[in-house]
């Protein structure tokens, strides 16, 4: 499922060599006026042709003009897509619940081009703050830190802190640059459902809520940033995401401790976030054969994700073989689960996947995307 890779271009540092192996980029997103494989049929004609654009100069300084017209853009970062409004306008992130149908009181991570403007937006950084920053902006962390005065309630959902983050995709820098100021910018998906991890998805998710879709082909990570907050005495662990956690513990001397209840709200973290609509159970590997016998005895129709090449005689509705390694299987992981909850299904299977921090994030995301529906949601 969706294994185009996506050249663009590698910016220096290292949270662009940490990204490396299968899903390194190569070459400038200028280049990339081609559609991602796959998607230039459903864009050819049709309404989608005026909003999701590829990336240009040109498509670069409309999209900014539009955040500085109070509009709404979504673009690629290295995780997911995000629905960017300007972040020193409260309206226009105010525009950003409403396109999400996402409750107001629910904080957005605000993004910006460099690490030095962070100064601009929180009013302390501690030392171990600046550190994380260091080692992996720009890149899959977003640090909560306490907010600089002017920041608005629209942005903090209310409460002392503020979420900031330096990505390192290319065209995400590019905004950022060109707009000159903060990026106010959620997932751009529907409240509770599965992040976007191309620009279609974001099409499918969000239609005419947003004023352009900035095309910068699939995200590399494939899952969200990890959020780390420092408004305690030592810092927590809001999320698991794409920076793993041996690597904060090298960084910090030790792992960040994980949150308790008076820890900053994080409704990303609320358990049924990411959630597919079809039910969906993990499973231990040695018993999903005899889960999907027992499903097929009942008619139940099945749709799989495991890391196995091949399912039992049958093969239920739909088997995706995901990647056997923490990263790939993150790049693939909402793509996948986002065609698994299209073959409408009675009910998605997904294989457990490995203990051990390398699958700390794969592992919450699964949790999350398997749980019950009572939860609120993000
Ligand atoms: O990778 C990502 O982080 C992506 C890309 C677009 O940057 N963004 C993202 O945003 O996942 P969102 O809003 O879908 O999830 C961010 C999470 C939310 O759970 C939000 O509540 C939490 O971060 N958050 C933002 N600001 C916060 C704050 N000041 N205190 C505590 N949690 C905060
Ligand atoms: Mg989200």
């Amino acid at each position: 499922m969706n294994s185009s890779r996506i050249p663009s271009l590698p910016l220096g540092g290292e949270g662009a060599q940490r990204q490396g192996g299968p899903h390194e980029r190569a070459g400038p997103p200028q280049a990339r006026i081609a559609p991602p494989r796959g998607e230039g049929a459903q864009r050819q004609g049709g309404p989608l042709n005026t909003r999701i654009v590829p990336v240009g100069g040109e498509t670069i300084a409309r999209a900014a003009a539009l955040l500085h017209s109070g509009e709404l853009v979504a673009f690629p970062t290295e995780t997911v897509y995000g629905l960017g409004a300007d972040a020193g306008n409260a309206d226009a992130v105010r525009r950003i619940f409403a396109a999400k149908g996402r409750p107001a009181d629910h904080p957005v991570i605000v993004h910006l081009g460099e690490s030095a403007a962070v100064a601009q937006w929180a009013r302390a950084v501690p030392d171990a703050a600046r550190r994380l920053a260091a080692a992996f902006w720009p890149g899959p962390l977003t640090l909560v830190l306490p907010r600089a005065a002017h920041v608005s309630d629209a942005v903090t959902g209310g409460q002392d802190s503020i979420g900031l983050r330096v990505p390192s995709h290319p065209v995400a820098h590019a905004l950022l640059m060109a707009f000159g100021g903060g990026i106010a910018a959620p997932s751009a998906n529907r409240f509770g459902r599965i992040s976007p991890t191309t620009a279609r998805h974001v099409a499918d998710d969000l239609g005419a809520g947003v004023a352009l879709i900035l095309d910068g082909g699939a995200c590399d990570v494939g899952i969200e940033s990890t959020i780390v907050a420092f408004t305690d005495d030592e810092p927590v662990l809001l999320r698991p995401g794409g920076i793993g956690i041996d690597a904060l513990a090298r960084v910090l001397g030790r792992a960040p401790r994980a949150p308790d209840g008076g820890a900053p709200r994080a409704p990303g973290t609320l358990a049924s976030h990411y959630a597919p609509r079809t039910p969906a159970k993990l499973v231990a590997t040695d018993a999903l054969q005899a889960e999907m016998r027992q499903l097929a005895s009942h008619d139940e129709r099945v749709a799989v994700l495991a890391r196995r090449a091949a399912g039992p005689d049958g093969g239920g509705e739909l088997w995706l073989h995901a990647p056997a390694e923490a990263a790939p299987y993150a790049h693939d992981l909402y793509a996948n689960l986002r065609a698994l909850d299209a073959v409408a299904a009675d009910v998605i299977l997904i294989e457990a996947v490995p203990a051990g921090p390398a699958w700390l994030a794969v592992r919450d995301r699964l949790a999350r995307a398997t749980r019950g529906e009572d939860d609120d949601r993000d």
